[in-house]
């Protein structure tokens, strides 16, 4: 019987035809800190990102409000508009790098864009969160990718980590610190032992902040961000307006010392944990400050760095670590997912990695994200009490609350500002967020409490 020679391997990796391909052509929208930084890398690692991506990648039209500052960062070899829609559907581009942010106008770039069959890049969460669903639906029905590995964890590739590497996986829980300013902030409450309002002037002053904070320090950004990696690992839509989005701006710095002492550090966590325990079904999705115990690995993502850990039922617990911003930081996300639409570019939808990670038809859209009061955590509670001596009432009156306390302790003398009052510290069992919001409501007009009660969630993630 007569068979073909096996090929050699020593063939070439690239077909020939393939070598002689044209490069792909890139228009930009936005020449800012992530413009900026993609187009000087893509300019200085040109040789070696065409030789993964098996052909050039041309920046070939950008669009910028003012165009002397563009062309002071592009040269003049590349065509310059003050249009956006001109760069979205402009018959030389085969992808759109959206990199000016918002998401009334850029949504309208994007869809233009998909709508004129090209694809689309992008590293806005805002966008992809609020607008997400309505994205992808329409990418699929014009046969394009939207890549946006910029959009979560910036220099970390999370959103390949989960659809590719991870694939095999039954996830069951994705959470870590993915905003590095309020990361930054709760580092220097911490080491320095200063408040937030003075840990966020320092961000500001050192740039880690921008002069309207209010989408880190409030939570949102992390909350565009581990809707996204929910969608990714669970096979659901992205449900970003169901998320329980709590910040840092109430944080004390008394509960970062207490939690220290403790053994604990206060760490803004994004979690997103698929539940099924008697008739609850569903997905935490959240973003809180919350105690993880200092030994556990994410309790060392220190400053503005990021860290998120990674559940699988057979690849067990996977931590990933990096820059969560920068300038080309972010420009390596977003020119790892030029090289992808370069690879894809001409392929069959059905033959690439899905949006979301799951084809369509497996997406539920029935998993939904369970309820606050259906959060199931252990908790940290600081009762202000008028006398040390009430810490054994504080403990039994929390016991008969049914709340189940692990551990009652006084705060130290040096964990407490000059001329605090006593404090009871209380640790709990996991319990029901509904048991611990009742108990604590009802501990505010008890007879020995003397102020309110701080109450947050302690999370004992594996790994
Ligand atoms: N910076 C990071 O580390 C980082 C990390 C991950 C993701 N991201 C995301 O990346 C996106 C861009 O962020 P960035 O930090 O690069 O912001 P940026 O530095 O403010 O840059 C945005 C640029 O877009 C321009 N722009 C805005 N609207 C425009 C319009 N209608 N026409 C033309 N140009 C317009 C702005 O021009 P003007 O200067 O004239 O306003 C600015 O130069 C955002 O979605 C952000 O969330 C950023």
């Amino acid at each position: 019987m007569y068979r073909d020679p096996v090929q050699s391997l020593e063939a070439p990796l690239l077909p020939s035809s393939a070598t002689a391909m044209r490069p792909l052509r890139v228009g930009m929208i936005g020449i800012g800190t992530v413009g900026t930084g993609t187009f000087r890398v893509l300019a200085r690692n040109q040789a070696l990102i065409a030789g993964r991506a098996g052909r050039g990648i041309k920046l070939v039209v950008v669009c910028a409000r003012s165009l002397a500052r563009a062309m002071g960062v592009v040269g003049t070899d590349v065509a310059l508009t003050n249009d956006p829609m001109q760069v979205a559907t402009h018959p030389d581009v085969d992808v759109l790098v959206e990199a000016a942010g918002g998401t009334g106008p850029a949504r309208d770039w994007v869809m233009a864009a998909i709508r004129a069959g090209k694809h689309v890049v992008t590293a806005n969460k805002a966008l992809l969160a609020e607008h997400g669903n309505e994205i992808f639906a329409a990418a699929r029905q014009h046969g394009v990718a939207v890549a946006y590995e910029g959009a979560v964890a910036v220099s970390i590739p999370i959103v390949k980590a989960l659809r590719e590497g991870l694939t095999a996986n039954r996830i069951e829980w994705v959470a870590g610190i993915i905003n590095g300013t309020t990361n930054f902030i709760l580092s220097k409450m911490r080491d320095e032992g200063v408040g937030f309002a003075e840990a966020l002037a320092q961000a500001q002053a050192l740039g880690y902040a921008e002069a309207d904070p209010t989408f880190d320090i409030e939570g949102i950004d992390a909350a565009h961000k581990i809707s996204l990696l929910a969608a990714n690992a669970f096979g659901m839509p992205v449900r970003f307006a169901d998320a329980q989005v709590e910040g840092i701006t109430a944080l004390q710095g008394l509960d970062v010392a207490c939690a220290e002492q403790l053994g604990y550090r206060i760490k803004l966590l994004g979690v997103a944990k698929r539940r099924k325990d008697g008739d609850t079904e569903g997905v935490e999705l959240r973003v809180q400050p919350a105690l993880v115990p200092a030994t556990h690995l994410l309790a060392h993502v220190n400053g503005s760095m990021n860290g998120i850990m990674v559940k699988g039922d057979a690849s067990g617990v996977t931590m990933y670590y990096g820059a969560g911003a920068g300038s080309e930081q972010t420009a390596s996300a977003v020119i790892a997912d030029l090289v992808d639409v370069a690879r894809l570019d001409g392929t069959h939808a059905a033959q690439r990695v899905p949006h979301l990670g799951f084809h369509p038809h497996a997406v539920d859209e029935q998993l939904a994200v369970l309820p606050r009061a259906a959060v199931h955590t252990r908790h940290y509670l600081r009762v202000p009490v008028h006398s040390a001596q009430q810490i054994e009432a504080v403990g039994a009156w929390l016991a008969a609350q049914q709340v189940p306390v692990l551990q009652v302790a006084l705060a130290h003398d040096k964990t407490l500002p000059p001329g605090s009052g006593p404090q009871v510290l209380v640790l709990t069992d996991a319990v029901a967020q509904s048991t611990v919001d009742l108990a604590v409501h009802a501990l505010a007009s008890h007879p020995t409490v003397a102020g309110p009660v701080a109450a947050l969630r302690v999370e004992m993630l594996e790994g």
